[in-house]
């Protein structure tokens, strides 16, 4: 396989909240390979902004440590390090003041592309939206680049649109779910649209049920205080199980650009039925291990904040009446994974009899780690002594299928900020999709609200509450494992 890398023309990006955290973890590191890829051009500039009274060379130096500390070992020519850096400046700016901002306003060349990417809370979102239409530093081709989280509930996420809607058009606003930038989850829209062989049996005829699982290990130390008033239902639920699940049960776009992708995605936010009580279950990990209890990392020791959330989701359409889905999300859980289990309904009569047992066709689709897919067929036990049937995996990992080049590809981030530059929203979140999106939490949030719902605990690394169990046993189904 050739990677090909589509070069775009010289641009100017500013990150405001540079010396920020994800601008270090993520952003900064992300360019810099993009740039060792020979995709972003020399006459580019990169502007990081920030309250902190830096100079160029100072932030030039952070973007190096950086580079090393998260660049992920990537190793370019000599030189194109400093090459890099000599595309790199700052300037000091006050998101709620007029300090910086006429500076800023000189360096941002009007005349290339430009993108402003908000790595900053919510709350300075507005301030500095309408300090770009201010101080001039923004056309209608201009674009603004926001992160999660999109507001905490339907009211905040309007507010935002609209305080975004004031100075820029929606064709402007790029939101983004990091979890629509990962190669695998695209690989979701390959699979399903590019195949004849599994659009057919994708409906509630063939599909028993769906199964999403996103576990983590990692706990929430070091990030209490933003964790513990989100929980896994905003921070994880609200944006990227929701993007998941929309992708798999989307219908298929007439074509794969913006709005005809988001229209298809919206379709399925708005179809999802309110959640039972007794289908959700929130579980907050507790003592266990070295990592101890969720408690100890947030300042309230008696938080009924969720570190972890089963629940039973039904899509009322023509296509998925009748089928759930079942999505889980956790910390401190048995592995990291995140998967998507496809499990088809036995065939509806058995020609080999009661002995030959119940099998199914089961497709898990792995979207990290270890990228790739497995297929359940059923076929016969090989040997003598009749008919017996037995399930086999159809086993296929993207690395080993398609070779190193599939190791070597953008990370959601470096995919997601090229993509800005090129003008393409298909892969962010748009306005309405995010309100829909609230609009279905906000309901199953005021219910625990209203019922002062308190989350069962769970030991760390086990594979969630024991609840999470029934509940899906209940329905005579089982969860798949958590395992890599
Ligand atoms: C973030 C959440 O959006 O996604 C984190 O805030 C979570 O809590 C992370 O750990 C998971 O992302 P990934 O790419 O590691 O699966």
């Amino acid at each position: 396989m050739v990677s090909r890398v589509i070069p775009v023309e010289p641009f100017d990006l500013v990150i405001f909240g540079g010396t920020g955290d994800l601008a270090r973890r993520k952003i900064l590191p992300g360019l810099f390979r993009r740039y060792c890829a020979g995709q972003i051009p020399d006459g580019s500039m990169i502007i990081g902004a920030a309250r902190g009274d830096h100079d160029a060379g100072e932030f030039r130096t952070l973007v190096t440590e950086a580079v090393q500390e998260f660049g992920g070992g990537r190793t370019c020519e000599d030189g194109t390090l400093d090459a890099f850096l000599a595309m790199i400046d700052y300037v000091t700016v006050d998101a709620r003041g007029d300090t910086g901002w006429a500076e800023l306003a000189t360096k941002v060349r009007k005349e290339l592309v430009n993108a402003f990417y908000f790595s900053v809370g919510p709350g300075l979102f507005g301030d500095l939206a309408e300090r770009l239409q201010r101080f001039d530093m923004a056309d209608d081709d201009s674009r603004i680049v926001v992160e999660k989280p999109f507001g905490r509930d339907l009211e905040t996420a309007k507010a935002l649109n609209a305080s975004l809607a004031k100075h820029f058009d929606e064709t402007q606003i790029y939101r983004i779910d990091h979890y629509l930038g990962k190669e695998t989850v695209q690989n979701l829209m390959a699979v399903r649209f590019g195949n004849m062989l599994f659009e057919p049996l994708w409906n509630s005829q063939y599909v028993d049920h769906i199964q999403i699982t996103v576990a983590e290990t990692v706990g929430v130390s070091g990030r209490g205080g933003y964790y513990d008033k989100s929980g896994a239902m905003r921070d994880m639920v609200q944006n990227h199980l929701m993007q998941l699940l929309c992708l798999i049960a989307m219908e298929p776009p007439a074509k794969f650009d913006p709005d005809a992708v988001r229209d298809e995605k919206l379709k399925v936010i708005r179809a999802l039925e309110p959640v039972e009580p007794h289908h959700i279950v929130r579980g907050q990990y507790s003592a266990g291990d070295d990592e101890a209890d969720y408690r100890t990392h947030v300042e309230d020791p008696s938080s009924k904040t969720e570190s972890f959330i089963a629940m039973k989701m039904a899509i009322s359409n023509w296509r998925w009446a009748g089928t759930p889905f079942y999505l889980r999300t956790g910390k401190r859980l048995k592995a990291r994974t995140s998967d998507i289990t496809v499990v088809f309904k036995d065939a509806p009569h058995s020609i080999f009899g009661a002995k030959a047992g119940q099998h199914n066709n089961e497709l898990r689709i792995r979207l990290q780690p270890n990228e790739g897919m497995t297929l359940d067929v059923t076929i016969k036990e090989p040997g003598p002594g009749g008919m017996r049937l037995v399930d086999v995996p159809l086993d296929m990992s993207f690395a080993e299928a398609l070779g190193p080049d599939a190791a070597d590809v953008p990370d959601a981030y470096e995919r997601l900020i090229m993509d800005v530059i090129r003008g393409n929203q298909t892969l962010f979140m748009r306005g309405d999709e995010v309100e829909a999106a609230w609009a279905w939490t906000d309901l199953i949030i005021e219910g625990w609200q209203a019922r002062a719902d308190v989350p069962k605990p769970y030991d760390a690394l086990s594979e969630g509450p024991t609840d999470a169990m029934a509940m899906i046993a209940r329905d005579g189904r089982i969860w798949r494992p958590i395992k890599t």
